[in-house]
């Protein structure tokens, strides 16, 4: 290796001080305002404490241990494939045409819904696909509806400029939204956002209560094509899908109500029911007019999918024998966590401790309530959700999330446990340790 020659150069030492007020003031305003992740503040302290030696249980992140929930090996076998065989250049801006081809015919076959393969656009996951959606549908000040707790809606509307509304929903319901919640605010919502199986609560939307809310949708749109307006569509981000765990079936907007699919772009990809996070593909479907321009836009961000990951995802889907029986793996791996957590929640409730639970649904997370509000801990007063995390971090070692982290306010003590990095020995483990910080409340 030649080395340079020319002076080595510190380009640190010219930089603005970050408080510097002109400094700060020349950031765009967009950049400015985003907020900081609840979720990778905790992290850090995870991570902290790990280094002090502290045993800390992981219920915090929305990801998996590879060491608990590897990815599928046919995946990984034709990934590896595709590296070897040279496919390291650009792929098609759409994505690759047998990809494409393969998610219709998976989309036919696992959720009766045959889309043609022009209706399919190809994402590095489904955050570029979330994002384009957006950035395709809304202009500055138009207004995006969805419901809290919900996963990261405040930012992708924050960075289209939107003004967003946010429909707190209720323990009662699964933290779902309702047809009756949305209805307020339908005359003046370009985009609603969904997402089922529900990130951070674990629940699903009902096929009645999805059927009702779709004929809304209808019913405005018929009402704005008549009167000339910007039509109003939906945003289904149902990346959890495949991980359908209690009795509450997987429903679509668009089976719920056909005419929904003129009004419906689904966000979806490989990340949760395949348990690769970090292989990155992910798709949108929906309009071709709609699609043909989050294509364009995302041409310019770049957020294709890697081509040899592409190739090897179009592998997979189209051998789906080689599924079979990873699908079967995943999903009582998750629902055993699952369901070991939420029973083990239930027998410290039936002991009188101040706790509660929903039983799981989907995807992998479990909403658990520590009803800790108005009690105190060592004379300590718990007003909030966050002191209540902090407990479980520093006294139990058990991190967790509060859903204040997903735009929900109110401070009732309602966490969630993500259990992807977590085994069931860890969840045993934990469980005692729970149970001994809320013996201690008065
Ligand atoms: C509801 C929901 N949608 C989308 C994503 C992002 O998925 P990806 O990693 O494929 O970008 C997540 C990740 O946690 C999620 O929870």
């Amino acid at each position: 290796m030649t080395v340079t020659d020319r002076p080595l150069l510190d380009p640190t030492q010219y930089f603005d001080a970050p408080s510097d007020d002109l400094s700060r003031q020349s950031i765009s305003t967009t950049a400015r305002g985003m907020v900081g992740s609840q979720i990778l503040r905790i992290a850090a302290n995870v991570r902290a404490l790990r280094a002090q030696g502290v045993d800390v249980s992981n219920f915090t992140v929305g990801d998996f241990a590879p060491s608990e929930f590897p990815i599928p090996e046919a995946l990984r076998d034709a990934a590896i494939e595709a590296y070897g065989a040279g496919r390291t250049n650009y792929p098609p801006s759409e994505g690759l045409a047998s990809l494409r081809q393969a998610i219709v015919e998976h989309y036919a076959t696992r959720l009766g819904l045959k889309y043609p393969a022009d209706t399919v656009q190809i994402t590095s996951g489904a955050r570029p696909g979330l994002y384009a959606a957006y950035a395709t549908l809304i202009d500055p000040h138009e207004t995006v509806v969805y419901p809290v707790p919900s996963w990261n809606n405040n930012h992708y509307a924050h960075l289209v400029g939107a003004k967003a509304v946010e429909l707190p929903t209720k323990a009662e319901n699964g933290f779902l939204p309702t047809a009756d919640l949305i209805e307020p605010h339908i005359k003046v919502a370009r985009l609603i956002a969904l997402n089922s199986p529900l990130n951070p609560a674990g629940t699903m939307i009902d096929p009645a209560e999805m059927q009702r809310i779709c004929k809304l949708i209808v019913a405005e749109n018929t009402r704005r094509k008549a009167s000339g307006e910007r039509l109003l569509y939906l945003v289904y981000d149902q990346i959890y899908w495949e991980l359908q765990m209690g009795d509450t079936p997987h429903v679509t907007p668009v089976e719920a109500v056909p005419e929904m699919a003129a009004y419906t772009i689904f966000v979806d990809g490989i990340s949760k029911a395949w348990a690769a996070t970090g292989i990155r593909v992910g798709w949108l479907v929906g309009p071709p007019h709609i699609i043909n321009r989050a294509k364009a836009l995302l041409t310019h961000v770049g957020a294709w999918a890697p081509h040899p990951e592409q190739e090897a995802t179009a592998n997979v889907l189209s051998t789906p024998d080689a599924l079979v029986e990873f699908n079967k793996t995943m999903h009582r791996e998750v629902k055993t966590r699952l369901d070991t957590l939420y029973n083990g929640v239930q027998e410290l409730k039936q002991a009188g401790l101040p706790i509660d639970a929903i039983a799981p649904q989907g995807a992998i997370y479990l909403s658990v309530q520590l009803n800790l509000i108005g009690r105190t801990i060592d004379n300590v007063a718990i007003q909030r959700n966050e002191q209540i995390a902090d407990l479980l971090l520093n006294e139990a070692g058990v991190a967790v999330v509060p859903f204040q982290a997903f735009g929900l306010m109110e401070e009732s003590g309602w966490m969630r446990f993500s259990v992807g990095a977590v085994s069931v020995a860890d969840i045993e483990r934990a469980l005692p340790k729970i149970r001994a910080l809320l013996e201690r409340a008065e």
